[in-house]
C-alpha cells in the first residue's frame, strides 16, 4: 500500500489537534507539509458541546456550528479551511501502530504515514463498566460519551425513549452535565455515585450541597454512597433496570455512564517516557523522543506555578498546549526556544441555568462565600482555597465576565489571606480589589 510522507503530522482530531492546525497555519505552514490524522469522521470540533447544547431539544448545536476554534472566539475551521491551507485532513483513519524510531504510523487499513515531526494529540478514552467486570454492562442502551457518534446514538435513544427513565452512573463532569441534559429532555433521571458528594475531585462538601439541592429541585434523584453492581435486560438485550450495591433496583430505559477517562497512550508504550498516566513532556510539550510532542489530555507537563508535573483533562489546556507545541516546533527550527508554558488551571461547567468557573489549585483549607441557597434567585456564590496563608484557588458560580476575571487574577497572584472568616465575609469583594 502507498506510503505518504509529511513534514509534520498531528495524530488525533480533537480539540488540541484543531488548535495545533490553526497555529501551524499562523506560522505559514506550506502546502502539503502538514497532515492531521483522526479516527473521527469529522474535522476537529469543540468537544464540550457534546454534553451540553448537542443534547438539548431546543437551541440544539450541530456541526458545522461548533468546529474549532469557535470555543475561544476564533474562526471556525471548516473542512474547506484545511483544504485552502494545503493541510491534509485524513479522517476516519485509526492509527493502530506507531514506531517512533522509524517515524512511522500505520493505520487500521494498512496505510503508512511517515513524518519528520509528530504531535501526539490522542486525548482520552472513557473508562467502561466492562473494564471493572460489572455484570450486564454490555447491554443495549448503556451509553458513554466521548465522540460525536456516541452523542448521536444518545440523541436517538432520547427520542426513542421519550419521557422515559434514565440512570446516570458517576457524579463527575459527565454525571452532572448529562443528568441536566436528560432532565431538559423530560427524562426521569436518577444519578448514582459512590462518593459522599458530587464532583469530589473539585467540589467541597459546601459547594456540592448547592448543586445537589439544585438538581433535586429540578427533579434529579441523587443516590450517593453506592455503586452499580449489575443490569437487568429484556429479551432484546436492552437494559431494563440497574442493580445497586445497597440492594436497590432502579428502572431504566437509558443508562449513561461517566466514571472517568483514561489518556490514550497505548500506541507509544515502551517507546516514550510516561508519568502520572500520561506522556511526559517538558514545558514546550516535547517528549523524551526527539521530534515528538504530546499535547492536551495525554501530556504530563511541568506546572510552573506549583513546581510539579500534572496532566489536565480540560479544554483550555488542550488549546493552549497545542499552540505552545507548534510555537516551540517553529522556534526550534530557527535554533530558538519559546518561553516556558506557565499554565493557570482553568475548569468550567454549565448545566441548567448554572455556570461555574474555577481557577488555580483546590488544595489547603477552603471557605465558602456568597449566597449558596439553592432556592435563591441569584445563587451567586463561590469558594476560595487557602494554603500557607495564600489564596491559591477560586471558584465562582454565576459570575459575570468581570467577576470571573477577578477570581482568575486571585488564583494567579495568590494574595495573602488574613483569615478564613475575613475571606468569607469579604467574598467577591476580596477578588475585585486585587
Ligand atoms: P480529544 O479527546 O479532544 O481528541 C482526541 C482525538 O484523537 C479524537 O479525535 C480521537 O478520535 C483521536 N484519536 C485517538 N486515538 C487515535 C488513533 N489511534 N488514531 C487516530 N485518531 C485517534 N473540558 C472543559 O474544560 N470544559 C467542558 O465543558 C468540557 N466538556 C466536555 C464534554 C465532553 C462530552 C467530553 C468528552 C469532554 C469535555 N471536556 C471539557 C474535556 C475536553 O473536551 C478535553 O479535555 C479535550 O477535548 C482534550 O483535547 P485533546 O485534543 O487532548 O483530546
Ligand atoms: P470524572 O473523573 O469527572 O468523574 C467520574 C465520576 O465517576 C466520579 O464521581 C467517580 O467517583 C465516579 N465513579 C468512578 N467509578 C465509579 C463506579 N464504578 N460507579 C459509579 N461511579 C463511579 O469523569 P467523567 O465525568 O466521566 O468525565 C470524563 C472526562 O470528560 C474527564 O476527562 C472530564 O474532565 C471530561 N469532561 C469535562 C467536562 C468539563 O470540564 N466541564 C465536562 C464533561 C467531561
Amino acid at each position: 500500500m502507498a506510503e505518504k510522507s509529511f513534514k509534520y503530522v498531528i495524530l488525533g482530531g480533537g480539540v488540541a489537534a484543531g488548535y495545533a492546525a490553526r497555529e501551524f497555519a499562523k506560522h505559514g505552514v506550506k502546502l502539503g507539509e502538514l497532515a492531521l490524522i483522526s479516527k473521527e469522521a469529522v474535522a476537529p470540533y469543540e468537544r464540550p458541546a457534546l454534553s451540553k447544547a448537542y443534547l438539548f431539544p431546543e437551541g440544539t448545536a450541530r456541526l458545522p456550528g461548533f468546529h474549532v476554534c469557535v470555543g475561544s472566539g476564533g474562526e471556525r475551521l471548516l473542512p474547506e479551511w484545511y483544504m485552502e491551507k494545503g493541510i491534509s485532513l485524513i479522517l476516519s483513519t485509526e492509527i493502530v501502530k506507531a514506531d517512533l524510531a522509524s517515524k512511522t504510523l500505520i493505520s487500521a487499513a494498512g496505510e503508512t504515514y511517515k513524518y519528520q515531526t509528530l504531535i501526539i494529540a490522542t486525548g482520552s478514552t472513557v473508562i467502561r463498566l466492562t473494564d471493572f467486570g460489572t455484570p450486564g454492562a454490555d447491554a443495549k442502551n448503556i451509553f458513554y460519551l466521548r465522540e460525536i457518534d456516541e452523542a448521536d446514538e444518545l440523541v436517538e435513544a432520547i427520542k426513542a425513549k421519550k419521557n422515559g427513565k434514565a440512570v446516570v452512573v458517576g457524579g463527575g463532569y459527565i454525571g452532572l452535565e448529562l443528568s441536566a441534559a436528560l432532565r431538559i429532555n423530560n427524562i426521569d433521571v436518577s444519578m448514582v455515585f459512590p462518593e459522599p458528594w458530587c464532583m469530589p475531585r473539585l467540589f467541597t462538601a459546601g459547594i456540592a450541597a448547592f448543586y445537589e439541592s439544585y438538581y433535586a429541585n429540578k427533579g434529579v434523584n441523587i443516590i450517593k454512597g453506592t455503586m452499580v453492581v449489575g443490569f437487568n435486560t429484556n429479551e432484546n438485550g436492552e437494559v431494563t433496570s440497574v442493580k445497586l450495591k445497597d440492594g436497590r433496583v432502579l428502572e431504566a430505559d437509558i443508562v449513561v455512564v461517566g466514571v472517568g477517562a483514561r489518556p490514550l497512550t497505548t500506541l507509544f508504550k515502551g517507546q516514550v517516557e510516561e508519568d502520572k498516566g500520561g506522556i511526559k513532556t517538558d514545558a514546550s510539550f516535547k517528549t523524551s523522543v526527539a521530534d515528538v510532542y504530546a499535547v492536551g489530555d495525554v501530556a504530563t507537563f511541568p506546572m510552573k506555578m506549583y513546581g510539579d508535573i500534572r496532566r489536565v483533562e480540560h479544554v483550555d489546556h488542550a488549546r493552549k498546549s497545542a499552540e505552545q507545541a507548534v510555537k516551540a516546533i517553529y522556534a526550534s527550527e530557527q535554533g530558538e526556544s519559546v518561553s516556558e508554558y506557565d499554565y493557570l488551571p482553568y475548569f468550567y461547567s454549565r448545566s441548567f441555568d448554572l455556570s461555574w468557573q474555577f481557577y488555580g489549585d483546590n488544595v489547603g483549607e477552603s471557605v465558602l462565600f456568597g449566597d449558596s441557597s439553592p432556592t435563591s434567585e441569584c445563587h451567586k456564590f463561590g469558594s476560595y482555597w487557602v494554603k500557607d496563608g495564600k489564596v491559591v484557588g477560586a471558584f465562582l458560580e454565576s459570575g459575570s465576565p468581570e467577576e470571573n476575571k477577578a477570581i482568575a487574577k486571585v488564583a494567579k497572584v495568590q494574595p495573602p489571606a488574613a483569615s478564613l472568616d475575613k475571606l468569607a465575609a469579604e467574598g467577591l469583594t476580596f477578588a475585585t480589589k486585587i
